[in-house]
C-alpha cells in the first residue's frame, strides 16, 4: 500500500506541519505531505515545506469573488496533488461546504484546548484566564462548526500555579506535536471509525506466537 497523501493547510509558523513532516520522514507514519497551502503569503509554514522539497503555495483569498470560489481553487490544488487527507495546522479560516463536500470526514484540525471547552481563537489563554487546572489539546475531524467535529485524540496538560498563558501554550504545543502525527497514523492505518459524534480507534490484533496457542 502506498503512503497516505496529506495536504496541509497552514496560516502561520507551521510547527505542527514540521512535526507531521518529521514523523513522516522518520517512518513513524505511513504518510507523506504532498502539498502545503497557505492563505498567508508570509507564513513560515511555506518556508518549512520548501526546505523539505514539498510543493508549497499561497492561495490569496482576496483574489476570489466568494469563499466558495476560493475553496474551489484550494480543492483543485489538493486534488492535483492526489491528497487523501487534509490536515489543518494553524489554518485561520472556517472551512466551508465546498471543502467539506470534497473531503467528507477527511479533514482534521488541531485545537490548543480540551474541546468542547475553549473553542475559537487563543484556546490556551482562554483556559488560563478561566482558571482551569487542566487544559490540553484536541485533534478532531472538521465539520461545519467551529472546533465542533468528532474528537479523535486529546492530550491533557496540567495548569501550574506559576504558569502564564505563554508558558502553558508552550507545554500544550509539545503535546500537539505528539498527538497530531498519532491521529494521522491511526487514519493512515485505517483504524479510525466514526459513529455519530464518536471516533473509535480499532486496536491492532495482538501478535500470537505458535507456542502460545
Ligand atoms: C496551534 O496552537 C494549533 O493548535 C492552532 O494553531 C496553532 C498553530 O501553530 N490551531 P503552528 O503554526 O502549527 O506552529
Amino acid at each position: 500500500m502506498g503512503k497516505l497523501r496529506l495536504g496541509v493547510l497552514a496560516s502561520g509558523r507551521g510547527s505542527n506541519l514540521q512535526a507531521i513532516m518529521d514523523a513522516a520522514a522518520a517512518g513513524e507514519i505511513e504518510a507523506e505531505v504532498a502539498v502545503v497551502i497557505s492563505d498567508n503569503e508570509d507564513a513560515y509554514a511555506l518556508e518549512r515545506a520548501r526546505q523539505r522539497g514539498v510543493p508549497a503555495g499561497f492561495v490569496n483569498p482576496k483574489s476570489f469573488s466568494s469563499k466558495s470560489e476560493y475553496e474551489k481553487a484550494i480543492v483543485e490544488q489538493l486534488n492535483r496533488h492526489g491528497v487523501e487527507l487534509v490536515c489543518l495546522a494553524g489554518y485561520m479560516r472556517i472551512v466551508g461546504t465546498v471543502m467539506l463536500n470534497a473531503f467528507p470526514n477527511k479533514i482534521m484540525n488541531i485545537h490548543p484546548a480540551l474541546l468542547p471547552a475553549f473553542p475559537g481563537l487563543h484556546g490556551q489563554e482562554q483556559a488560563w484566564r478561566y482558571g482551569v487546572k487542566f487544559s490540553g489539546c484536541t485533534v478532531h475531524f472538521v465539520d461545519e462548526g467551529v472546533d465542533t467535529g468528532p474528537i479523535i485524540i486529546q492530550a491533557v496538560v496540567p495548569v501550574l500555579d506559576d504558569d502564564t498563558a505563554d508558558t502553558l501554550a508552550v507545554r500544550i504545543l509539545e503535546q500537539e506535536h505528539v498527538i497530531y502525527p498519532e491521529a494521522i497514523r491511526r487514519f493512515a492505518e485505517g483504524r479510525l471509525k466514526i459513529v455519530g459524534r464518536k471516533v473509535f480507534t480499532k486496536e491492532i490484533e495482538p501478535f500470537r506466537s505458535q507456542e502460545s496457542e
